[in-house]
This record gives structure tokens, sequence and C-alpha cells, in this order.
């Protein structure tokens, strides 16, 4: 597969800081034990900031970057689990919003790791349009939509905030490996609120689908120490394979930026991998973990303190909800 250039990033944090100290006064919890268990000292909320409003926030300031006319850009994917709408995308409130009229746009869900499943994706309309000059993939998550703020093991994790990124095609390296194991479904998930047709006589679907039937609201629902096992395994796995089908050697890799779930987890998996934590750009201390815009709000970050330079091997990796991972190795 032909690679891309990551031509430019933008970003948007909700003005509004939540520290643990701010959790304390809701859940039974304090700032020692959420720093310990989980790195993060505070993260942003959206202070009714919609979803599509920080996703159009953090594209305009990706594409004024790149300096480009949004009427260039041809396919807009945005990745989120927090929808504003079942129905229109985000990515089609992003297209209004950033002026880029002449784009296909749809959502893309795939939780934690949905940036390294937009970046795949973008990677291939690239390779098989010439037409096609820009992607603008906008990941924009409003957690606090489905976060249970009575669950002291579960709110304290979250955060909201978009970054986005300017996509075009290029000959530098370029490698992606995504997976999925749906079996684990039951660990980590938000159920949907529909209405009922009037034609209906059952209460539930009959299949089993492994999710607790007690469950009756949309927030989410997560078995803390399964995910933390599946998380640890699933960074080196999605890496390795995504260094795997080139040939590269993962010490060659100059960054990682993970999804930014736990830095207990970033650790352990760190370790697993054999990569000294050196190499890994962590920024959950100040923004907790922010699901699919994780991984490209860390990667602004890296641009913009400059540890992130023009040249190096960045692999970016992501696992979560579904369950999913993946991994994209990209020439920045
Ligand atoms: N404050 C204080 N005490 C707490 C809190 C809290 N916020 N949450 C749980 N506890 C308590 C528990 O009740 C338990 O008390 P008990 O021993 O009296 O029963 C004790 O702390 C230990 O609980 P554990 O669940 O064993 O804590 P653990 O060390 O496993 O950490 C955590 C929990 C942080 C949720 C961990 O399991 C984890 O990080 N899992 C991964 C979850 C994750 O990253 N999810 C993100 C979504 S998916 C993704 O992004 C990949």
């Amino acid at each position: 597969m032909s690679g891309i250039n990551i031509v430019s990033t933008g970003g948007y944090a909700p003005l509004l800081a939540v520290t643990n100290d701010d959790m304390s006064r809701i859940v039974d919890t304090n700032d020692e034990w959420i720093r310990t268990r989980t790195g993060i000292s505070q993260r942003r909320m959206s202070n009714c900031e919609p979803t599509w409003y920080m996703g159009a926030m953090a594209s305009k300031q990706a594409i004024e970057r790149a300096g480009i006319d949004p009427k260039e850009i041809g396919l807009i994917i945005s990745s989120t689990i927090t929808n504003d709408f079942v129905t229109p995308s985000a990515a089609c409130l992003i297209q209004r919003e950033t002026g880029a009229v002449n784009a296909a746009a749809f959502d893309l869900g795939a939780a934690c790791s949905g940036f390294v499943y937009a970046v795949d994706t973008a990677c291939r309309f690239l390779a098989t349009d010439d037409s096609l000059k820009y992607v603008l993939i906008s990941a924009n998550e409003n957690l606090s939509y489905i976060t249970n703020f009575t669950d002291r093991s579960s709110c304290v994790l979250f955060g909201d905030g978009a970054a986005a990124v300017i996509l075009e095609k290029s000959d530098k390296l370029f490698t992606s490996w995504l997976g999925a194991d749906g079996t684990g479904a039951k660990f980590l998930y938000a159920k949907n609120e529909y209405a009922h047709s009037p034609f209906t006589t059952e209460e539930h679907f009959t299949v089993d689908d492994q999710t607790d039937p007690e469950v009756k609201h949309r927030l989410l629902v997560q078995d803390g120490k399964e995910v933390y096992k599946f998380a640890t395994k699933a960074l080196p796995t999605a890496a390795k394979n995504a260094a795997d089908k080139i040939g590269l050697d993962i010490n060659d890799i100059d960054l990682f930026i993970p999804h930014q779930a736990n830095i207990r987890i970033i650790e352990t998996a760190a370790k697993n991998l054999g990569v000294s934590m050196d190499k890994f750009f962590t920024n959950i201390d100040m923004h907790g973990n922010t699901s699919s815009a994780s991984i490209p709000i860390a990667l602004n970050e890296a641009a913009e303190k400059g540890v992130l330079k023009r040249g190096m091997k960045v692999c970016l990796v992501g696992f979560g909800a579904g369950l999913t991972l993946g991994a994209a190795i990209i020439e920045y």
C-alpha cells in the first residue's frame, strides 16, 4: 500500500478542566488513588460544546495550518462513539462548518481504536482514487455523554476533546494493521436506547448478546480488570503486527503515540513490547481517556511541542471497546 503524509494537525480541548479533587466531590474517591492507579490529574469536559463543534474547531485549525483551500478536501472521516445525533453524522456537520463543500463525509465507530482505523481507511481511499487530494480525519468525543458519574471505577477515567489531521498521498514509509475480537464486547459497552414499534411483541431480542439484560441505561459499563488485561496485550500485538508487515524492526520506531487509556496500561504494554517508556508520548495526566480522540490529541501536542519531528517513524497504536485494536506506522 502506498503511504501518506500528515500535512498538518489541529486540536480542541474544552475550557472546563475537572480535577481529581472535583471528582472526589461527586464520588467516593481521591486524588492519590486516581493518580497512582491511572496517571490522571485532570480531564477536560465539554461545557455543552457538541461533539461536532469540537471536531469542527480542531478541523479548522488543521486546515489553517495546512494552508489549503477546504474545497480541496475530498473526504472527511469523523471518528466518534459519542455523536450528538443518530443522524446526521458528525462528519457532515464538520463538512458544513469547515466549508469543505467537495468532500464526501462519514462517521467511523471503532471506539478507542477509531483514529487508527480512520488512518488506515484514508490511506486506502488515497491509494485507489487519483482525484482525491486531501483527506480530513477528525476524532471527536464527548465521553461525558455516556459516562456513569455514579460509578467511581470508571467515571474518573474519561475526558472530552477533539483533534484532526489533514492527510495526502505520499511514498513515505507506511504500514498498518487492524484487528477486532467481538467476544470481548461484554467487557466495555454502552447500550443505545430506541423506541419500539407498536407491533413489537417481545421485550428483549432473544439471542444472547452477552451484555447484561438488567442494564437499562445508555451509560458505559466496564469490566476494568478484563479491559486492563486486553489492553496490555493489544498494544504490543498491534504494533508488532503492523511492523512485521513490512519487516520493520520495532526498535527502529522513533516515537510511539498510544491510546491514552491509563498510564499503567501504557507502562506494562511498553515493557511487554520491549521498548523504553522514553519512546512513548503521553499526556493522559492532563486529558484523561478521550477514546478515539486521544491519539490525535497526543499527536497534535507532540508536534506542537517539537517532540515529534519531520522524518521520525511514529507508531500510532489503539485498543478499546469492541474489542478493537490497531496500529499505523507512519513517517512524519
Ligand atoms: N477511587 C477510590 N477507590 C476506587 C476507585 C476510585 N475511583 N475505583 C475503584 N476503587 C476501589 C475498588 O472499589 C476496590 O476496592 P475494594 O478492594 O475495597 O473492593 C479497589 O479500589 C481496587 O479496585 P480495582 O478494580 O482492583 O482497581 P484496579 O487497580 O484494577 O484499577 C482501574 C481499576 C483503574 C479501572 C483499572 O482496572 C483499569 O485501568 N482498567 C482499564 C480500564 C480502562 O482503561 N478503560 C478505558 C476504556 S477502554 C480503553 O480505553 C482501552
